[in-house]
């Protein structure tokens, strides 16, 4: 059971469960296209145990039930994503029907079951065939992604909520370009320097195609963590400035003010791709909201290794199932700090929640829930205009690197047989939204 009361949020509040295609789908075949994610889980020594997305969730054929669950927990929202190797299986030219079809009952199922469908256009699963052409390192993914989210807006966009372009770009570019553990797997300082403009710069101009083609709420959502210094030395400090611009900063000042921090400029130096201060105002176009996907805090020394500027290391607090620190605070401090240093756009809690280990009671975890909706009460008691929270994750699923092995769900999978069985933490949700404690 939650100590806080639904009532405590307004009444225009939305909650919401998150999910993503690659991580639940399986559904291969029907004509969808194979995403770099296929190809990475598929080598050997990239994901945990030689795990793939193939089966995943098998989502493709039980999403009623999974939106039964959705709405029987009392959420008013669901945060999926779109597969664009199933819209258009080779990034760009055709259009598979099949896949149009399959999101077509998925969201008129959600709007069947009173759920407000908030779609992500990108959440890491590039078309193969793009990758083919250098994927986010080329500057002509903007077009290939613009014609994408405009297919998107034309199809889909008079029944969706709200649309954001990309999930974490920080993980886009950085975590998969530059320390190689997403899909594509590079650890190249250039790539990394492309990947992060090139992400942005699609990002404003699928906002640009969205906007062209009728759809309405449009945002993007990052990925922030609190950074704190491993001490007060200077060189500490220093780290965690570097840290904070490359994590949060570089994305934040990029969208919400057109301006890349200078240290993370210096250092990315001409590996950047040439002219990009003329891509600024596109990078920026105007937002309807933010979302803000929050699990832990960073803290940063400075480098030891000849080269790396900074380094991360381990917090002393409690941590979850897959190492992070449970830090409630950080999430208030962020929400905060968004709403006094770069927008007054309404704020949204994408995604937030935690790795447990398997099992159906999951104390823990309601703890984490309830501790952090708190900490969003305490941001908004300090003006941020937080105007919703989505749970990641709805299920137990196929999360990245770490395969099955990792589990954020509210509701548990059992893979052998695709059942799901809810945990204490849905019973919680379902508790606060039902209102029935
Ligand atoms: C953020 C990502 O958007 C999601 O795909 C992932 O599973 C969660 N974090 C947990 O790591």
């Amino acid at each position: 059971m939650f100590s806080i009361d639904r009532k405590d949020f307004g009444p225009n509040f939305t909650f919401g469960v998150a999910t993503a295609a690659y991580q639940i789908e399986g559904g291969q075949g029907h004509g969808r296209g194979p995403s770099i994610w296929d190809s990475f889980s598929a080598t050997p020594g990239n994901v945990h145990n030689g795990d793939t997305g193939i089966n995943a969730c098998n989502h493709f054929e039980l999403w009623p039930q999974d939106l039964d669950l959705i709405r029987d927990g009392g959420f008013d929202a669901y945060r999926f994503s779109f597969a664009w190797p199933r819209l258009i299986p080779e990034g760009t030219g055709a259009v598979n029907q099949a896949g149009l079809d399959f999101y077509d009952r998925l969201i008129d199922g959600m709007l069947e079951r009173g759920i407000k469908p908030y779609a992500t256009l990108y959440h890491w699963d590039l078309p193969s065939s793009l990758q083919d052409k250098g994927g986010w390192m080329n500057r002509d993914i903007a077009g290939w992604f613009g014609d994408y989210a405009a297919l998107v807006a034309e199809n889909f966009g008079d029944r969706l909520t709200a649309t954001a372009t990309i999930n974490e770009p920080w993980c886009v570019a950085f975590l998969s370009h530059y320390l190689g553990i997403h899909a594509p797997g590079y650890r190249d300082i250039r790539a990394a320097a492309r990947a992060m403009h090139h992400v942005l710069y699609a990002h404003g101009t699928a906002i640009d195609a969205l906007r062209a083609n009728g759809a309405k709420n449009l945002g993007i959502v990052l990925n922030l963590e609190k950074s704190e210094a491993a001490s007060d030395k200077p060189e500490d400090l220093a780290a965690m400035s570097m840290g904070d611009g490359i994590f949060n900063r570089w994305y934040l000042g990029g969208v919400l003010k057109g301006q890349y921090p200078e240290e993370v400029t210096n250092w990315l130096g001409d590996n950047l791709p040439k002219g990009y201060q003329n891509d600024m105002e596109v990078v920026s176009r105007p937002l309807d909201w933010l979302g803000i996907n929050y699990y832990t805090r960073g803290i940063y020394k400075a480098g030891t290794e000849a080269g790396a500027p900074i380094e991360q290391v381990k917090g002393p607090l409690e941590k979850t199932d897959i190492g992070w620190e449970i830090y409630p605070k950080g999430l208030s401090d962020l929400l905060v700090r968004v709403s006094s240093d770069y927008t007054k756009i309404p704020l949204y809690v994408t995604e937030n929640g935690m790795a447990e280990v398997e099992g159906n009671d999951d104390p823990r975890r309601v703890k984490y829930y309830d501790d952090h909706l708190k900490a969003v009460l305490a941001a908004r008691e300090q003006g941020a205009d937080v105007r919703g929270y989505f749970a990641w994750s709805l299920l137990d699923n196929f999360e990245w690197a770490e395969g099955y092995n990792k589990r954020f769900g509210i509701v548990h999978v059992d893979y052998a047989t695709q059942k799901r069985t809810p945990k204490s933490s849905y019973r919680a949700f379902q508790g606060l939204l039902h209102n029935t404690r």
